[in-house]
């Protein structure tokens, strides 16, 4: 029986997908740089994989054809010989949506994607190309001051994204991995709808049943702020990124849907679901 090597086992999107695979009788491993911190269903193993550390490959590759993949560029050409030598013939990267913009490979956010995008490229091994845009769950960076304050800065208020489900990004993954007529294929992975910061802070207040304030914020007084836990060029990225949707519907593709055949989860359920986050 075909085995999957699921890396970073513990993120929400590989942990999600450990479970969806093995919910639909596939065999899985799951791999991550702290296996002993797994969880995985009964019958699942667990292993180490460190994707900057090639010590680590050839034992969780051995006897896999297939593996989901985070984007970590430090050993990645390293870790695609393993794979062939494994007999991996097919690998669906968590990629992102951006390395679609033009200036991908000078981007902080974008280069490291489009760098392992590259090297799959140029590889024998089959890639499919998951590229999903913001994800709901970065909501969790306002958690803290919502719970402790009831107030969240926000550079730009009205920069828009289409948030996605992790779980919606784990089921179409669960999706490219068992059709076959899929693989090689990459996707434009977005949530069902456009909202702008300002409005996922009203749903999130909404679903908390506390009232939140969201205070517009200057971008020196905002790079200030999360200066102690984020290098300045990623930080500086984001709030490029941001500016640049400031006001700008942020594109639906529909691809969630299509790969996974339900309706993507809209911010407001996932809001709900995890409201307990940002209650005191
Ligand atoms: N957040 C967004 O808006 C967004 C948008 C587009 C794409 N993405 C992509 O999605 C990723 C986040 O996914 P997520 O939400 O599932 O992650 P998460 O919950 O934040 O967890 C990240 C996981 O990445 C794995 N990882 C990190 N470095 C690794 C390494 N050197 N070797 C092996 N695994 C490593 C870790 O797995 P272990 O701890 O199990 O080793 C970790 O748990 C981002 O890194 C990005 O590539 C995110």
């Amino acid at each position: 029986m075909p085995t999957t090597l699921v890396t970073g086992s513990r993120g929400r999107v590989g942990s999600a997908l450990v479970r969806l695979l093995h919910g639909a009788g596939h065999d899985v491993r799951a791999a991550s740089r702290s296996p002993e911190q797994l969880t995985p269903p009964a019958g699942v193993p667990a292993v180490a994989c460190d994707l900057s550390d090639p010590a680590t490959f050839a034992a969780a590759l051995d006897g896999t054809d297939s593996v989901f993949l985070y984007a970590e560029p430090a050993g990645i050409d390293a870790f695609l010989s393993h794979a062939e030598a494994a007999g991996v013939t097919h690998v669906v990267l968590l990629s992102s949506s951006a390395v679609l913009a033009p200036d991908a490979a000078d981007n902080p956010i974008a280069a490291p994607h489009l760098a392992v995008e590259q090297a799959l490229a140029a590889s024998p091994v089959t890639a499919t190309f998951l590229r999903p845009g913001a994800f709901a769950g970065n909501a969790h960076q306002w958690a803290h001051p919502i719970r402790t304050q009831g107030a969240v800065d926000l550079p730009y208020p009205g920069s828009h994204t289409s948030p996605i489900d992790e779980t919606d990004v784990a089921e179409a993954a669960l999706a490219v991995l068992a059709d076959p007529g899929l693989r090689g294929s990459a996707h434009h992975l977005t949530g069902p709808e456009t909202l702008t910061a300002a409005e996922q802070i009203e749903i999130l207040a909404k679903a908390t049943g506390r009232p939140v304030t969201a205070h517009a914020v200057s971008r020196t007084a905002w790079l200030e702020s999360v200066s102690p836990f984020m290098p300045a060029p990623l930080a500086g990225a984001l709030l490029d990124y941001w500016a640049d949707s400031d006001g700008v519907p942020a594109l639906v593709t529909g691809e969630t849907e299509r790969l996974t055949g339900r309706p993507a989860r809209t911010f407001t359920a996932w809001a709900e679901a995890n409201a307990a986050a940002f209650r005191p």
